[in-house]
């Protein structure tokens, strides 16, 4: 358990008794200062921390809270787990399946909507992949059916124990400041289980008095994908003392259906048109005074290519807190000298296509290629340098 980054914190997830916990040694992470990212987001040195979640045992986040669903999984004696994603839930649980070896596994995902890494991964991690031909909200509206049907434990965030485990990362990151809370917690949103699980921790940190104050979560959506940002910057939907107008979220969701509105994002991992926190993520927002931004593509990739250069290899949704944070630098919201901390999800390997592309082609087969998604070009790209094989261009290429 001291080996888990998640166990080690068990006072403050205390549902399991110890010896019942499965663990595959995820939430080894650490908070890493960045100045050189932080200087392109407009940050005073000193000042920007990145919570590198990608170096779990499967790549991102997700490992915090899938040893939490795995733990109450076997608590309630479930024989069989189902999850919806785009791609990282999928390659947790396929992980967590696969290593325990108890409780086999079903996933559904997206026709065409998964990044080649995490597609990778769950195959080979030997669970049954269901390439279901619709979106993730088609898929979760699946699994909801399925599990109800077939008595499957559920191992997506609607899963309250997921949201557990995640508040470890949130403690992660207060003992990497030694307890000092920052000013800001900048997290991409997708089917806002993080910014959820974030905001519990802090008010629970703060009813049992180990903190004074929460940091503000600032929530980023993809401009592609930003149910969040429309109901509570547009609508101006707010979690109300628990008194959500859930009947105005419906009339939200049936006008989008009625546009044909439809999630379209390069930042793949959050494509999601209905997520399902959305109300825990309003309350998240009321308590820690938190905000919510959105981001284009080309904004995404940019960001991605910067912090990629300052060590910290990360997918497209995760580098949307870099772009959001830049975005509410230059608007004023937050300020140079405050002290913020951007939650890195998902690992580059994850989505080596948009990697590849991004670094390799020219702006104008980028614009073939992802037009649609509004990107333009590759401002921040490390091109290969193509050179024959003669030694003296080979240095002169290295000298140049
Ligand atoms: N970043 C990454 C890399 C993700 O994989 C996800 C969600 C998010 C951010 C959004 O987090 O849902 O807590 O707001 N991925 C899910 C999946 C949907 O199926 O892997 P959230």
């Amino acid at each position: 358990m001291a080996f888990s980054g998640v166990w080690r914190f068990h006072a403050l997830v205390p549902f399991a008794p110890p010896e019942k916990v499965i663990t595959v040694g995820e939430g080894r992470t650490i908070l890493q200062r960045a100045d050189r990212v932080g200087s392109y987001a407009g940050m005073a040195p000193g000042r920007l921390f990145l919570q590198y979640e990608g170096m779990n045992p499967s790549g991102s986040f997700k490992d915090n809270g899938m040893t939490a669903a795995f733990t109450h999984a076997h608590l309630v004696g479930a024989q069989r787990a189902i999850c919806a994603s785009t791609g990282n839930t999928s390659a947790s649980v396929a992980l967590f399946s696969a290593v325990d070896g108890r409780i086999p596994a079903v996933v559904l995902v997206g026709s065409g909507k998964i990044a080649y890494g995490k597609l990778a991964q769950t195959l080979d991690y030997g669970v049954r992949v269901l390439q279901v031909l619709g979106d993730f909200d088609v898929c979760m509206r699946r699994v909801k059916q399925v599990a109800r049907e077939l008595q499957f434990y559920l191992m997506n965030s609607l899963n309250p124990f997921r949201l557990e485990g995640q508040k470890a990362i949130m403690y992660r990151i207060l003992e990497g400041l030694s307890w000092e809370v920052p000013d800001w917690i900048v997290v991409p949103g997708g089917n806002l289980g993080n910014s959820s699980a974030f905001g519990k921790a802090f008010h629970e940190l703060k009813e049992i008095g180990l903190i004074r104050r929460a940091p503000r979560l600032a929530v980023i959506n993809a401009a592609g994908a930003d149910t969040l940002y429309r109901i509570v910057n547009e609508e101006k939907l707010a979690w109300n003392g628990g008194r959500v107008d859930t009947g105005r979220i419906e009339a939200f969701y049936r006008k989008m259906d009625a546009e044909n509105r439809r999630a379209r994002t390069l930042a793949s991992a959050i494509e999601i048109n209905r997520p399902v926190n959305l109300k825990k993520c309003l309350r998240a927002l009321e308590w820690t005074g938190g905000l919510v931004e959105k981001v284009t593509d080309q904004e995404i990739l940019d960001a991605k290519a910067r912090i990629g250069a300052g060590g910290f290899g990360c997918e497209p949704a995760s580098a949307a807190t870099v772009a959001g944070l830049k975005k509410l630098r230059a608007a004023g919201t937050i300020g140079k000298d405050e002290r913020v901390v951007c939650v890195l999800t998902g690992h580059t390997l994850k989505d080596p296509n948009v990697a590849v592309a991004y670094h390799t082609e020219t702006d104008e087969a980028l614009r073939e290629k992802y037009g649609p998604y509004g990107v333009r070009g590759a401002a921040c790209a490390n091109k290969p340098i193509v050179v024959e094989d003669d030694l003296d261009k080979i240095i002169a290429a290295i000298e140049a």
